[in-house]
C-alpha cells in the first residue's frame, strides 16, 4: 500500500467543507489507492462544529483515512501538509466595500503563507477557493520563501464546469462531450469564458454569437448569485466538487487534446502583466502544468480578457502594501 499523504482543508467547519472533506475522504480526489490523513483547519470558534464533523468521518469508517488531525493552530494544521485546500476566507458581509474585503481577507491569507512556509512538505500543492481567490492567492504566495511559486494556485474550475454543462445543453450533448473551452482571467463576474476552439464530440463546434453574448456569459458568470437564489445558501457542494477537479487535475494530469482552467501566475502569456494570479487554459502532465499558448483572440475576447485583467491589477493595487 501507497504510505499517506497529508491534505489540509481549511474552512473544515463550513459548507464547502462538509461536502468536501467526506468525497477525499472517500479517495475521490486522490485515488481508491492512496490514503490520506486529514488536516481540518478552522477557527477557534468553530472547533465544536468541527469535532461533530471529526466524529462524522470516524462513524464512516473509510478505508483510506489513516489519521484525522483537527484544530485551529495553523503550524500544527499544516505541518508536513502534501495537499492544501484553502477554502477558509472572511465572506462579504453587508455594506462591505470590495477593498475591506481584500484588506480582511489580506491578512487571513499572509498569515496561513507564513505557516504554510515555514511548516508544509515542499512538495505542497495549494489550491484557493476563499474569495477573492485569486489575489487571496497573490499575498498568500508572497508570503513563501522556499516553495516553487507555481505551486501555489486558485480555482476557476467551477467556472468551467459550469460553463461546460451550459454550452452542452445548449448543443444536446453531455457535459464530457466538451472539450477545449477555458476560463481567463479572475474568479469573478469579470471572468472570460473562452469558446473559440470547442469541441463537441470531436468536432469543432459554434454557437450563435448572440448567445454567447446575451446568454451563456452573463450565465456563467452569475451562476453563484442564482444559486444563492435558490437556496439561500452559496454554492457548496458544486464548489468542493470543483476543488477536487482541480487537484485530481493537477495529479493526474489532461486528457489527451483537452485542456482545463487553473488560475496561476502569470508569465506573461497573453499580454498578462507577469505575478498575477490569473486564470489560463493548461495542459497537465507528470504534475505540471502549462499554459496553452496561440489560442487565437479575437476584438471581442481582448475586450473581455482587458476587463478582467483591469480588475486585478486593481486588486493587487488594493493590497499593494501586503505584497512588500
Ligand atoms: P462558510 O462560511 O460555510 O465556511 C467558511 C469556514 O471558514 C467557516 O467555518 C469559518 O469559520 C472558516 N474560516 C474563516 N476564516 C478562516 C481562517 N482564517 N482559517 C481557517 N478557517 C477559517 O463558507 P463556504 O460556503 O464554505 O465558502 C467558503 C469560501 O469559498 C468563501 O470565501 C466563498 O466565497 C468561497 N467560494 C469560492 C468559490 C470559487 O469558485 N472560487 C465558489 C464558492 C465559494
Amino acid at each position: 500500500q501507497k504510505p499517506p499523504v497529508r491534505v489540509a482543508i481549511t474552512g473544515a467547519a463550513g459548507q464547502i467543507g462538509y461536502s468536501l472533506i467526506f468525497r477525499v475522504a472517500s479517495g475521490e480526489m486522490l485515488g481508491p489507492d492512496q490514503p490520506v490523513i486529514l488536516h481540518l483547519i478552522d477557527l477557534p470558534f468553530a472547533m465544536a462544529a468541527l469535532n461533530g464533523v471529526v466524529m462524522e468521518i470516524q462513524d464512516c469508517a473509510f478505508p483510506l483515512v489513516q489519521g484525522i488531525v483537527a484544530t485551529d493552530n495553523q503550524a500544527v494544521g499544516f505541518k508536513d501538509v502534501n495537499y492544501a485546500l484553502l477554502v477558509g476566507a472572511k465572506p462579504r458581509g453587508p455594506g462591505m466595500e470590495r477593498g475591506d474585503l481584500l484588506k480582511d481577507n489580506g491578512k487571513i491569507f499572509t498569515e496561513t503563507g507564513k505557516y504554510i512556509n515555514d511548516n508544509a512538505s515542499r512538495d505542497i500543492k495549494v489550491v484557493v477557493v476563499g474569495n477573492p481567490c485569486n489575489t487571496n492567492c497573490l499575498i498568500l504566495a508572497n508570503q513563501i520563501k522556499d516553495i516553487p511559486k507555481e505551486n501555489f494556485t486558485a480555482m476557476t474550475r467551477l467556472d468551467h464546469n459550469r460553463a461546460q454543462h451550459q454550452l452542452a445543453d445548449k448543443l444536446g450533448v453531455h457535459s464530457t462531450d466538451i472539450r477545449k473551452i477555458a476560463i481567463f482571467g479572475n474568479h469573478s463576474p469579470t471572468m472570460v469564458p473562452y469558446i473559440d476552439q470547442m469541441t463537441a464530440k470531436n468536432h469543432k463546434a459554434t454557437v450563435d454569437q448572440q448567445w454567447v453574448t446575451q446568454t451563456f456569459i452573463p450565465t456563467v458568470q452569475q451562476r453563484g448569485a442564482e444559486i444563492i437564489k435558490a437556496r439561500k445558501l452559496s454554492s457548496a457542494a458544486s464548489a468542493g466538487n470543483a476543488a477536487m477537479n482541480h487537484i485530481t487535475t493537477w495529479v493526474n494530469g489532461t486528457a489527451e487534446g483537452d485542456y482545463t482552467s487553473m488560475a496561476i501566475p502569470s508569465d506573461g502569456s497573453y499580454g498578462v502583466p507577469k505575478g498575477l494570479i490569473f486564470s489560463f487554459p493548461v495542459t497537465v502532465k507528470n504534475g505540471k502544468y502549462s499554459i496553452v499558448q496561440g489560442l487565437p483572440i479575437s476584438p471581442f475576447y481582448q475586450g473581455l480578457l482587458d476587463k478582467t485583467i483591469k480588475e486585478l491589477v486593481d486588486e493587487r493595487s488594493a493590497v499593494d502594501h501586503l505584497l512588500k
